[in-house]
């Protein structure tokens, strides 16, 4: 949560760091500051919400600072106010900080003893009094730094400025992603790419104890123990346009669009129909670590879970493995059996969201072979995971996740044949079947997204509800619970995901005229279940709409509005169901008036657990 940037060169920062923190704001948009040099002196301008008011607070008045650091909030410590807004200034230091410090409240009791005031409710404000404590008595700029963290439990990812050190920049990572931009001339500090991609593509991505220090030529890393690690530079190969809005309304918009080529993307290079054929770059080398593996134990959460839930289905069906798909924020709460004869697979968009990250410390610890399916390169979770699959989607900004789903369960899929394939338990013809039908889903989606202007409709209708029920049996039974998140996180209406087959078992009870039932009604083994389902909803005034197959009469003749999909192999459908959910759920928030890129109180990558 939180995104912080920070710019060192020739140009004018401001523009910079605001540009920046507008495409950081998906992971936070409480409360947003900035901290640029006027003349010498730090100048620090905040404001509550969005960064387009920081923006208003610089339309008058002309600082043409060369260097400065910015923020957007994400609030943990201290409710969304100007007073907990960062930076966070102290005798001529100013800080951003994206994580928690956890000891704070002790330290801020010991600074307090020495006579320091604060001025506000957060963690991150001891910050700047340590460091501007330690300079006072002294030390240089990093060593002021590195004595400050020494005393700090938790994560974080921080940029500094010092009053009296104007053309240095610090920064430091512990737990909480940051990455450094080299310029031309120019250096950046960034919570993620997309906020640096106009300026540079050439990125190093810090590890957890690096401390640095940035001056317009050179960058200066430490570890805590005064070790100079080598840190190697990465070229990013994400291009600056597919960080913009393109032309659609809303980013979820544009990246529901964007699924045939990022459906693509995740199978480029991956696939040969003519050697009936799966290669997934890395994985080949450690092959030994998941042929063993007895047990596979799918870790996530929110999206990714649901992406995880349907990629158990593969396992189970290619595999003959004992699956497990398993929320990660709860994982580590139990007492999970799972040791090096399981196969531990992560799945996140970000690469940071702190549970899967924990889940995976755990694992390994445990002596699991890891696996992560991510989409952002050089994240937290791909850096410490074994062997990480890429999904290659391109940046997801929408707070809601849409293309990161369908791209993870390719990348599942994939990740299963293979397996499968070294198993010995699907053979190279029906190998080539399956890559056969992969390479025809792009095209398919295209055709699921030609659904939309009737989709807008259903939209209208249904948009006055307040609850909603979605019910899906096997494969379809995550996407139900997709569906429904999609609904609730963008248009604020309460909606449950449900296995069709409890709907007896209570849910059931909430059926009248006012409860919208989405039921998903392709074919394989629960289809002729799931309509039994849709006459019980039926026969209590349900309003049932029904996502089915082209030409699936019997089920469109007895509900209220249908959604027909094309039809694919039973394990791919999932990627075709999803694409009229996401724009029902897009369409009905449009029309509520919600924010849609980023609702409220949520958070792209939530970075604390
Ligand atoms: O980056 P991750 O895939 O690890 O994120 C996991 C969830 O936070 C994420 O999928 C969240 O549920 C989305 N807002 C759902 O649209």
């Amino acid at each position: 949560m939180c995104g912080i940037i920070g710019y060192l060169g020739e140009r004018e920062a401001i523009p910079i760091l605001i540009e920046g923190l507008k495409r950081l704001e998906y992971r936070g948009y409480d409360s947003a500051g900035i901290a640029v040099f006027d003349h010498d002196r730090i100048e620090v301008k905040r404001c509550m919400g969005k960064v387009s008011g920081l923006e208003n607070l610089f339309k008058t008045g002309r600082n043409s600072a060369s260097v400065g650091i910015g923020h957007t909030r994400w609030a943990t410590h201290g409710r969304p106010s100007e007073e907990n807004a960062h930076p966070h200034t102290y005798e001529g230091v100013a800080v951003v900080h994206n994580g928690i410090i956890e000891n704070y409240l002790t330290l801020k009791n010991e600074l307090k003893s020495r006579g320091h005031h604060f001025s506000s409710e957060t963690d991150t404000e001891i910050i700047s009094h340590l460091i501007a404590e330690n300079l006072q008595a002294g030390l240089k700029p990093l060593e002021a730094l590195r004595k400050a963290l020494a005393k700090v439990e938790g994560s974080y990812a921080l940029a500094v400025l010092i009053e009296s050190h104007p053309d240095i920049l610090l920064a430091a990572r512990n737990q909480s992603p940051l990455i450094l931009g080299l310029g031309n001339g120019e250096m950046f500090v960034a919570s993620d790419s997309p906020a640096i991609l106009p300026y540079t593509r050439q990125v190093i991505f810090l590890e957890d104890g690096d401390l640095v220090q940035i001056t317009q030529s050179q960058i200066k890393i430490e570890t805590q123990s005064g070790a100079s690690p080598s840190r190697p530079i990465h070229t990013i190969s994400w291009d600056d346009s597919q960080a913009e809005k393109g032309g659609y309304k809303h980013f979820m918009l544009k990246e529901i669009f964007e699924q045939p080529q990022a459906v693509a993307d995740t199978l480029r290079g991956r696939i040969s129909v003519e050697q009936g054929d799966v290669f997934l770059e890395g994985l080949e080398d450690r092959r030994e670590n998941f042929l063993s593996a007895k047990r596979i134990y799918l870790v996530a959460c929110g999206t990714s879970y649901h992406a995880g839930l349907v990629g158990r289905y593969y396992f189970e069906r290619f595999c003959l493995l004992p699956s497990e798909a398993e929320l990660a924020s709860e994982f580590r709460h139990r007492n999970p059996i799972i040791g090096p004869e399981t196969l531990m697979i992560l799945i996140s968009q970000s690469g940071e969201t702190a549970d899967t990250l924990k889940a995976l410390r755990e694992g390994k610890a445990k002596g699991c072979p890891t696996l992560a399916i991510c989409n952002v390169l050089g994240s937290s979770i791909s850096r410490m995971a074994d062997f990480t699959l890429y999904t290659h989607a391109g940046p997801e900004i929408g707070v809601a996740s849409t293309k990161a789903f369908s791209t993870q369960i390719i990348a599942l899929y994939l990740t299963a044949l293979a397996l499968a394939r070294d198993r010995s338990l699907v053979s190279p013809a029906g190998t080539k079947d399956k890559i056969q039908e992969l390479l025809k889903i792009p095209q398919l989606i295209k055709k699921c997204l030609g659904l939309d202007p009737e989709i807008q409709m259903i939209a209208r209708k249904f948009s006055g509800f307040q609850n909603f029920l979605y019910l899906g049996r096997g494969i379809n039974y995550p996407l139900a619970l997709e569906g429904a998140l999609k609904l609730k996180e963008i248009s604020y209406i309460h909606a449950e995901g449900y296995p069709a087959g409890e709907m007896k078992h209570g849910p059931i009870a909430l059926i009248d005229r006012e409860m919208p039932v989405l039921a998903l009604a392709t074919h394989g083994e629960g289809r002729d279940k799931i309509r039994s389902n849709i006459e019980e909803a039926r026969a209590r005034c349900g309003r049932v709409i029904a996502l089915v197959n082209e030409g699936d009469e019997e089920i469109a003749e007895r509900v209220e509005e249908t959604i027909a999909v094309p039809r694919t192999q039973e394990e791919l459908q999932p990627i075709l169901n999803i694409i009229p959910l996401q724009l029902l759920a897009y369409h009905i928030a449009v029309i509520r008036g919600t924010n849609i890129d980023q609702p409220r109180n949520l958070a792209k990558s939530v970075t604390v657990e």
